[in-house]
């Protein structure tokens, strides 16, 4: 078993883990942490259909099947340390940290690639870095800014389709025991900026970071328009 910030992971069989997603909401490396009900529930049901839309258009995932309104069943593999973020719109970090415009829309979406360690609070690293590490090879980081976008498209056009703008997002990828590289971990409002189109207002973990708003009426708005 193990317990991260907002998930639970327990051994299932030799192949499987299952992923419990708990009502806790964190930000800032936990300096920030709550318990919001029912956000569990929320962030498993969005994970699990958004998993299933990679999947239909050609993306692997860890995604098996939902075990509970809360519980979903994948596939063991082993998360690359890194945070492969997308951006689409800047917004939060690269406009505190670099000169971007809030708002400024990229043509070509920019991927970026933290290192997954709240100690160092998760720093970009460069592909030099990342190799220096031996985190992945050349041909393996080659394949996750590939996934990375792949993903992005599907995601953007899907949320499109829904009203909802997706300015960026984080994925993790983990490794099967063949090599295969799998997206994993979770897509949900807490790893995902999603704005309503018409208004541009949060629907994502932004309203908890900065008290901008109600966040489960952000995550349900979400479900909402996914579930119909
Ligand atoms: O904060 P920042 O602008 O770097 O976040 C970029 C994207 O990555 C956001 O969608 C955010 O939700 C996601 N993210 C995440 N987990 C982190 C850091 C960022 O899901 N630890």
């Amino acid at each position: 078993m193990a317990k991260g910030k907002a998930k639970t992971v327990y051994e299932y069989d030799d192949d499987h883990y299952l992923i419990e997603f708990r009502d806790d909401i964190t930000a800032f490396d936990s300096v920030k942490h709550d318990i919001v009900g029912g956000k569990g529930y929320y962030n498993c049901q969005i994970s699990a259909k958004l998993f299933e839309i990679l999947e239909e258009n050609g993306i692997k995932t860890h995604f098996v099947k939902l075990l509970e309104p809360n519980k979903m069943l994948v596939k063991k593999v082993e998360i690359i340390p890194l945070e492969v973020i997308v951006r689409n719109i800047a917004t939060g970090s690269i406009v505190r940290n670099y000169p971007f415009k809030e708002g400024m829309v990229f043509e070509r979406p920019i991927v970026m690639l933290d290192y997954k360690d709240d100690a160092y609070h998760d720093p970009l690293m460069n592909d030099d870095m990342i190799l220096a590490m031996g985190l992945v090879n050349e041909e393996e980081l080659k394949q996750i800014k590939e996934i990375a976008l792949k993903v992005n498209d599907v995601l953007k056009g899907y949320f499109e389709s829904i009203g909802i703008l997706l300015p960026d997002f984080k994925i993790e990828i983990g490794k099967d025991k063949e090599g295969n590289l799998l997206v994993a971990d979770e897509i949900s409002p807490d790893s995902c900026r999603l704005w309503d189109a018409k208004t541009k207002k949060s629907l994502d973990k932004d309203n908890y970071r900065f008290d901008k708003g109600d966040v489960l009426a952000g995550y349900k708005e979400v479900y909402r328009r996914m579930f119909g």
